[in-house]
């Protein structure tokens, strides 16, 4: 087993390997998950548990999750500072995701946005259970980490509360075990919205052609969906909450989150130009991100090996801290201990 020598606070984090990843999982985790790995000792996982959750091809499944570990090390995420795994290769998160299912009230469980969005999607008769427990399986990955911070977009901030709710009603029950987690969120980019539909949230497993700019595009095709997004009729290039001006906000918002700028130097610097000049402004950004990132996946895709070694290391880093938790809350709870 690896050791585990490191005095930093922890963090942890995952995206599903459910589709393609987007600039939004780039701008509302990874981006944040780079920044923070040289302060926090920082666990990042590629979540296959929770892909199962809606019905997966299996050579898909197994090969996007290849693909997601092999893009957060493309995305600046360092092997060597952080430990990145694969959720299903540690047997402690189903294990203990069984023990919080069995303490969260429905009631909690029914009133998460997600769950509800995504369940009135399907027949009632058709929804896995998976879909409900979901939560209790996301703070399994939280808690057996004893994760004090967990770089999110802001979709994800009601689950965080649920462990948080769900940590605490375990201490209280059982003594201190768990580390309640605190969220983290982008400034900018914690909400990137869909490119041809401006008022729903950019998802990767939505469909449409021109919805998303996946991080490993064809540079042409990314520019060719920026120059497509949806605008309005208006003419003055600003920041707003109105709903009509959703996709303008959009792409100033994703150009604010990549470059950093305060909003005011970007509304000067796009006065008195045109939408063209703002998705082009746009484009040139994304692109710049784009382009390093994937030079560095085809370059370590092509690395014989060197992917299966990160994750084997980061298996045993993974598991030598979630084992040693999981014990700890099966003997909290009364489970008698093999000899
Ligand atoms: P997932 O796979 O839906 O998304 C992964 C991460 O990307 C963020 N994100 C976005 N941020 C900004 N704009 C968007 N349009 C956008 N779409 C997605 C999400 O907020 C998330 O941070 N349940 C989680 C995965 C998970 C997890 C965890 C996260 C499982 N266990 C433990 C943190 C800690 C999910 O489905 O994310």
């Amino acid at each position: 087993m690896a050791e585990v020598t490191s005095s930093k606070p922890r963090v942890l984090s995952g995206i599903q390997p459910s589709g393609n990843l987007t600039i939004g999982n780039y701008l509302g985790a990874l981006k944040q998950w780079v920044e923070v790995q040289k302060d926090y000792d920082c666990f990042y996982c590629v979540v296959d548990l929770h892909a199962i959750t809606a019905e997966q091809d299996p050579r898909e499944l197994r090969r996007k999750t290849r693909e997601s570990a092999a893009i957060y090390i493309a995305a600046g995420i360092d092997p060597e500072i952080s430990t990145v795994f694969v959720q299903s290769h540690v047997p402690a998160h189903s294990e203990l995701a069984w023990m919080l299912t069995c303490m969260a009230p429905l009631g909690w469980l029914n009133r998460m946005t997600q769950f509800k969005d995504k369940s009135a999607k399907q027949a009632q008769e058709s929804i896995g259970a998976g879909l409900l427990n979901y939560p209790s399986l996301m703070a399994a990955d939280i808690l057996l980490y004893h994760a004090e911070l967990v770089p999110v977009g802001d979709d994800q901030r009601q689950h965080l509360e649920f462990t948080r709710d769900l940590a605490q009603r375990f201490n209280h029950l059982y003594g201190e075990t768990f580390t309640l987690p605190a969220v983290m969120t982008p400034k900018a980019g914690a909400r990137v919205m869909g490119l041809d539909n401006p008022t729903a949230k950019m998802s990767k497993s939505e469909e449409s052609e021109n919805h998303a700019v996946y991080l490993l595009d064809d540079l042409s095709r990314a520019r060719k969906k920026i120059m497509r997004a949806v605008t309005d009729s208006h003419r003055e290039i600003h920041f707003s909450d109105e709903r009509e001006r959703a996709g303008v906000n959009n792409l100033l918002t994703i150009y604010q989150a990549i470059t950093g700028e305060p909003r005011e130097d970007i509304e000067a610097h796009f006065a008195g130009k045109g939408y063209g000049d703002l998705k082009r402004g746009v484009a040139d950004r994304v692109l710049e991100t784009l382009a390093p990132l994937q030079s560095r996946y085809n370059d370590l895709m092509n690395e014989a090996g060197y992917l299966d070694s990160v994750l084997k290391v980061g298996r045993e880093k993974a598991a030598a801290i979630a084992e040693e938790t999981l014990k700890l809350a099966q003997k909290r709870i009364g489970f008698l201990a093999p000899s």
